[in-house]
């Protein structure tokens, strides 16, 4: 984590804006050094293992591998917690042990919440398929070299390129990011001179973005308690996530809070419909035609809700684009079985979401049973 972004972090257990730092390693001009007080740090050292901690020391979270955890104390994984705690306790200052003892105390003994448990499981589910530095590696290696043209390409003209003409210098965070494959492939940070925190409850899933985006910063944080500064940021995004929420609504007032006026909030999720498959259809449907893993909590958002929810933020609907994600994955699940290379075709991918619309715009709207299925929304705060 880049010293440079504790201003505009809080705490997610008091939503304290108190926060310092402490670097037990920091990279410094692509040298690791040593043990180094918050005053010292500078604003690009990238604190490799730390802690950030409220000024009464109450509150202290790890940072490891980069990546600052800064779960409140009902989302915390514990176990994850003491081995990190194993790893660094004899590296920590004096003055910081009996904080840091009374932190890990204190975790161990908060209440189960069902949010907690269910965030966990999610944690568990994402951090698994990367769970080994190997694992890492090669998905790490896929995001670079494959082009999955099916969600770029959509994702990239119907939602990136609203943030792109004014985004220099400007700070977008992403809710739920994983390992950030599209922002590192469609809208690098780098490459587009913004700043760019991305969050996820998957630490190792953080672990491969920082690896595909090692100047920009990552943090393990629940989309529904976001330790961002209120009214902070320029822009907001988010692929895929809102969907494996509990309540995705609450998380769109959740990130609302985060923006500034005039900011940009752009989200791509299955949607449930007025005209929907049964719960048993689209579990053979699914069955069928799946063509990538989902965790349990994998569901669909409810529009009308997401949308209300925007509207009570006083957000303004830019764009809502349909898309029949059902034809998508029929398509898809034949394309993977014979001939899987087409996949990476850009033209292929494309005239997939021509058909794709030209279905939305005539077979679709005759069906009691077909999408729209999925949706990217965008919308500006007033
Ligand atoms: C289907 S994946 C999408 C990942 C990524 N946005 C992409 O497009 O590849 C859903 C992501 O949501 C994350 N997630 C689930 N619950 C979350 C929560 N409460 N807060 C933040 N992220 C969460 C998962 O860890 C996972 O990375």
């Amino acid at each position: 984590m880049h010293k440079r972004i504790i201003n505009k972090l809080i705490c997610p257990n008091s939503q304290s804006k108190q926060l310092q730092v402490h670097a037990i390693e920091a990279l410094r001009n692509n040298n690791i050094i040593h043990n180094i007080y918050d005053e010292n740090i500078l604003p690009d050292d990238d604190i490799k293992t730390g802690f950030i901690f409220s000024t009464d020391k109450k509150y202290i979270y790890f940072i490891y591998e980069y990546i600052p955890i800064l779960l409140n104390d009902q989302d915390q994984d514990s176990a994850h917690l003491n081995q990190i705690y194993e790893w660094i306790k004899n590296s920590i200052p004096d003055e910081f042990k009996d904080a840091v003892t009374a932190n890990i105390l204190r975790i161990r003994k908060a209440n189960e919440s069902t949010d907690g448990n269910w965030n966990r499981e999610e944690m568990k589910y994402y951090d698994a398929a990367v769970d080994t530095p190997q694992l890492r590696d090669k998905m790490l290696n896929s995001i670079q070299r494959e082009n999955l043209w099916r969600i770029f390409i959509p994702r990239k003209e119907k939602m990136i390129n609203h943030f792109e003409t004014n985004c220099k210098g400007q700070w977008i965070f992403e809710i739920g990011c994983g390992n950030a494959r599209t922002v590192a492939r469609m809208f690098n940070p780098e490459t587009f001179n913004y700043n760019y925190i991305g969050t996820d409850i998957s630490f190792k899933r953080l672990m491969v973005a920082k690896m595909a985006i090692p100047g920009s910063d990552f943090i393990q944080a629940s989309a529904l308690n976001i330790p961002i500064k209120n009214n902070s940021f320029n822009g907001a995004i988010s692929f895929g996530m809102l969907h494996h929420l509990p309540r995705p609504a609450e998380a769109v007032t959740e990130v609302n809070k985060k923006l500034l006026q005039g900011a940009i909030f752009s989200y791509h999720e299955p949607v449930y419909t007025s005209r929907q498959f049964s719960e048993k259809q689209s579990a053979i449907v699914r069955k069928v035609f799946r063509t990538y893993d989902h965790s349990d909590h994998d569901n669909k958002i409810n529009l009308k809700e997401s949308l209300a929810a925007l509207k009570e933020a006083n957000h303004q609907i830019v764009s809502i684009v349909p898309y029949n994600s059902v034809f998508r994955v029929v398509f898809e699940a034949i394309i993977n079985r014979f001939y899987k290379s087409w996949q990476k075709s850009k033209l292929v991918m494309k005239s997939v979401l021509i058909i794709d619309n030209i279905l939305l715009k005539t077979i679709v709207r005759l069906s009691n049973k077909l999408g729209p299925q999925a949706i990217i929304v965008v919308s500006k705060k007033l």
